[in-house]
């Protein structure tokens, strides 16, 4: 059955800029009240961009690999909504470095934003998401294609995505039938700042089967496809030009 989301009440992590604040725009056009959490980015625009959409937004700033920033967002939720629908992890850190060159700090460091911030929010988000009296709720992980090979240049990265996808499927198990938990794995759909148009376009090609790269609003799209649709839970959606198959 596809769920009617107007109304409901969503979190979603790292909402201020690029991904995760075109998931959060996707979900206002579905209408859902919207809880933007973010850390160092300015949330403003995006909060009034999804206002202008017809539904609620709020902000709040956390650091989610902490359990006081965990706190704080949930409890930013229930003051200013009152109950919690659906909940993306997106927050992530990107880290570059093959496994012989990563520090303690930056594997620590990936783990703690990548892994760790998404257990936290989703037992806090879970529990939020039992008290919706036989509604339930919806959690999206945002993984990568670290989950589908190992990714040496990315090391640390790849490896707390990976475990983030054991994540979402140990979470699906334990919180069903009450709440599904999903994920998607996008390739590249934005480049990181400072790229240049031609080496982003490079990297599209040579990376996917399609031969280029995708979209923000890709990914966007497939997370809210994963929240209507009330019989998916334990899926992993590759959103990648077919990236996972291609070695
Ligand atoms: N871009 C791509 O092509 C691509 C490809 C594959 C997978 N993905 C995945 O898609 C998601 C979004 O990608 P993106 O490119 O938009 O990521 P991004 O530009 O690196 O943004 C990551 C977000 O994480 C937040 N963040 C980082 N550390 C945090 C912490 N300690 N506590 C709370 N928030 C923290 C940042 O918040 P502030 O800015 O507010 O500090 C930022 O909004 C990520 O999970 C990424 O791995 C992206």
């Amino acid at each position: 059955m596809e769920l009617d989301l107007t109304g409901k009440v969503a979190v979603v992590t790292g909402a201020a800029h690029r991904v995760g604040r075109a998931i959060a725009l996707e979900l206002a056009g579905r209408g859902m009240n919207v809880l933007v959490h973010y850390n160092s980015t300015a949330p403003e625009e995006t909060v009034r961009d999804i206002r202008a959409l017809g539904v609620a937004a709020e902000a709040q700033q956390a650091d989610v690999s902490t359990a006081q920033g965990v706190e704080a967002v949930f409890g930013a939720v229930m003051r200013h909504f009152g109950r919690l629908d659906v909940l993306v992890n997106s927050a992530s850190v990107f880290p570059a470095g093959r496994l012989d060159e990563t520090s303690l700090e930056t594997w620590q460091n990936a783990l703690d934003v990548n892994l760790t911030g998404p257990m936290l929010c989703t037992q806090a988000g879970a529990s939020l998401m039992r008290q919706n009296e036989g509604e339930g709720g919806c959690i999206v992980n945002i993984c990568d294609v670290g989950v589908s090979r190992p990714w040496a240049a990315r090391a640390a990265h790849g490896v707390s995505k990976s475990a983030l996808w054991m994540l979402t499927q140990t979470a699906a198990v334990t919180y069903a039938p009450e709440i599904r938990v999903n994920a998607v794995m996008p390739g590249p759909v934005l480049a990181p700042p400072g790229m240049s148009e031609a080496r982003w376009a490079q990297i599209g090609q040579d990376l996917t089967l399609l031969g280029r790269a995708g979209a923000a609003e890709d990914v966007a799209r497939a997370v809210g496809y994963l929240v209507r649709e009330d019989f998916i839970t334990g899926a992993l959606l590759p959103v990648n030009g077919g990236e996972h198959l291609k070695w």
